[in-house]
Parts: structure tokens; C-alpha cells; sequence
């Protein structure tokens, strides 16, 4: 947490670091920085040990290809500020290319990145369907490659040892949503009929986070014995006005009937608090609302109790864990099918323990 906070204060100063520095090299780089190449850190010894030891150490320094699903993403924000802090500390040169949430534009871009002969790419996926083509593409290149955030099956992976995942297990956060209602006091009954009546919210049902965590926030109510109503499931798409929007529809619709609702993150459970309040509704007294990520803004509306609880979506430990993986692959690490899939640990935020993570 700790270093969480050190983390985005760096971020912060990098942030403003960059907007100094002018982007170089005729590329079409959203946001390339050159980070002093002089010092890697500890890239050698992290290589070393994540490769247990057995391959060469990373090479110092180095180019690096960042692919975002898209920039405008709240999460993907905070997750991007620390790999950037991340790779730069350990004196790689990063560029980062925003993919617009178009596969082909992404597509493009991984092309000009393997053109270009950087050392290694970290891609976040427009789309999980579109990873066997990314996947033959890097491994036609022999680049190591990490993906982030969008979790291709094993299956696809296996198709290239140079390739690890980097994320958490989304069905871990959908039943710490659930937990996070079966502890309130009347489990999310709040009328009292015997059963919980809910909307959910859901993020891009492409991505297995959507999935996941619709799916078992849900599981976690009917495993601990409780009758559940869905009384409507809407994309939103991740997005904060959209969350607002279906939020507003619903609470027209069915009104008091509603007592739990669920988002698939944090953003559009922003969104679904502003129609609850415009709405004249109460959290934690009338309804109950959740999501994921742990934002800043949802981590407030916790502490205020505008917000039931939230799910740690550990960026940090994510860019962490991707950066790590990148070293160990650049040091010559190959990843066995089965073993490609590296996850960090989601963590349940109430009331109590949020202000440990603002
Ligand atoms: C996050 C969302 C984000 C999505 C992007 C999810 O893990 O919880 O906030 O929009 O990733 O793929």
C-alpha cells in the first residue's frame, strides 16, 4: 500500500516528466519517453531469480513496446502511469501507443513496434478473440511478449514459449463482490422478501473479467444459501457514463425493487452512484452498490459509505509482475504450456480498511 502511494506520487512526477520531453523519432508514439540507460537496476537480479537462476541475465536497459487497449480507460490509467514509472526506473526506453479500442489500429501498431526491432512488448488486447493472431505475430517476430489485463485461454498461449499473462483471476473479485453483500446486515435483503433483487452492470462481456465477475458475484449469493432476482444485466462497457445511464433506466423502471447493484468496476459503479443519488436513493440504507478496482474516486465513496465496498485490482502489483516476467524473458526464460499465466492477488475494501489503500 505503501508502495502503492509511492508509486502514483512517482507516477505523478513522471507524468509531468513526460509532457516535458518531446516525442522522438518520426514514430507515431503517443507517449515515448528515454529513460537514462545507464542505470537497470535491479533487472539482472529479478531476471535471475523469476528465471530461477538457470538463464542469462536481462540485457540492461533496452526498448520496450507498450500496446493499451485504449488510453481513455480509468483503470488502464492507473495501470499504465506504473508500468511506465516502473520500466523507467529500471532504464528502459518505453513507448506506450493508446489502440483507440480498435483491434486493427493495435494491430498496426504491434507491426510498427516489431518494425521498429524493439527488445520486448507488453500488449493489453483490444480484444481476446484477436490474441491467436497477436500470439503468431510476436512469436513470428520471436519477440517476448507479456500480456496484460485481457486473458487469453491456455490453449492460445501454448502456442508460443516466449509469451506469459500477467493479470489476476477475475472470479476471485466477483465472489469478494458477493462476500461484500452477504456482510451486510440483512445480506442484501433489504425488503425483507426472501430474496435479493439486483441489476448488474457489466464491463465488455468480450473480456472473462465481465464474465467472471458477473457470474460468480452472483455464485458467491446463491452458494451462501440466498434466492436471487436479476431483475436486468446491460453492458456498460467499462464506462462510466454508461454505468450512470443504465442505472438511471433501471432505477426509473423498477425503483425500490432494487437492492443490490452490481458493477463490473469501479467506473460505472461511479456512474450508477450518481443516478442513485439523482434518484434519491441511499447506499448502504436503501440499496447497495460494488464494483472493482479500488479508484481513488470509488475508494472516497467508500470511506463517505456512498459505496457498499470495492475489490482491490492490484495495478501495481500487476505492472510489477509484468515487468518481471518481460526480464525473465528477456534474460531467456521460456514458459512451459500451463504455466503462462502469472496472477496477483484481488483484495476485498470496505469501510474499514479503504483508507489503507487511498
Ligand atoms: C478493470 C476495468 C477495466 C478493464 C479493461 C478490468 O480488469 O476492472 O476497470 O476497464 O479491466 O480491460
Amino acid at each position: 500500500m505503501k508502495l502503492t502511494r509511492t508509486l502514483t506520487a512517482m507516477a505523478m512526477a513522471s507524468m509531468m516528466a513526460v509532457s516535458l520531453v518531446a516525442c522522438g523519432g518520426g514514430s507515431s508514439a503517443s507517449d515515448t519517453t528515454a529513460a537514462a540507460a545507464d542505470q537497470p537496476g535491479g533487472a539482472t537480479e529479478a531476471a535471475a531469480q523469476a528465471a530461477g537462476g538457470a538463464e542469462a541475465a536481462a540485457p540492461e536497459g533496452g526498448t520496450i513496446g507498450v500496446c493499451i487497449y485504449k488510453f481513455d480507460d480509468a483503470f488502464m490509467t492507473t495501470y499504465r502511469n506504473a508500468l511506465q514509472e516502473i520500466l523507467e526506473g529500471k532504464g528502459y526506453t518505453v513507448t506506450f501507443m493508446d489502440g483507440k479500442n480498435d483491434q486493427a489500429e493495435q494491430n498496426n501498431q504491434i507491426n510498427n513496434f516489431i518494425a521498429q526491432g524493439v527488445d520486448a512488448l507488453i500488449i493489453n488486447p483490444v480484444m481476446t478473440s484477436a490474441a491467436d493472431q497477436i500470439i503468431a505475430t510476436v512469436k513470428d517476430a520471436n519477440i517476448p511478449t507479456v500480456l496484460i489485463n485481457r486473458e487469453p485461454t491456455a490453449d492460445q498461449m501454448s502456442a508460443y514459449d516466449k509469451l506469459v499473462y500477467v493479470g489476476c483471476d477475475a472470479r476471485q473479485s466477483g465472489t469478494m463482490q458477493g462476500e461484500l453483500i452477504l456482510d451486510t446486515e440483512n445480506k442484501g435483503d433489504i425488503n425483507g422478501d426472501g430474496k435479493v433483487s439486483y441489476i448488474m452492470i457489466q464491463g465488455d462481456p468480450e473480456n472473462v473479467d465481465a464474465q467472471y465477475r458477473t457470474e460468480f458475484s452472483v455464485k458467491a449469493l446463491t452458494d451462501a444459501g440466498m434466492e436471487v432476482e436479476e431483475l436486468d444485466l446491460q453492458r456498460g462497457d467499462w464506462d462510466r457514463n454508461k454505468g450512470q445511464e443504465i442505472a438511471q433506466n433501471d432505477l426509473a423502471k423498477f425503483g425500490d425493487e432494487i437492492e443490490v447493484i452490481f458493477c463490473n468496476n469501479d467506473d460505472m459503479a461511479i456512474g450508477a452512484l450518481q443516478a442513485i443519488q439523482a434518484a434519491g436513493r441511499t447506499v448502504n440504507k436503501d440499496i447497495y452498490l460494488v464494483g472493482v478496482d479500488a479508484l481513488d474516486a470509488a475508494l472516497n465513496e467508500v470511506v463517505n459509505g456512498n459505496m457498499t465496498g470495492t475489490v482491490l485490482n492490484d495495478a501495481v502489483g500487476q505492472a510489477e509482475g509484468a515487468v518481471e516476467a518481460m526480464e525473465a524473458l528477456l534474460g531467456g526464460k521460456t514458459y512451459a504450456a500451463g504455466e503462462q499465466s502469472i496472477y496477483v492477488d484481488y483484495v476485498k475494501v470496505t469501510p474499514e480498511n479503504a483508507a489503507d489503500f487511498q
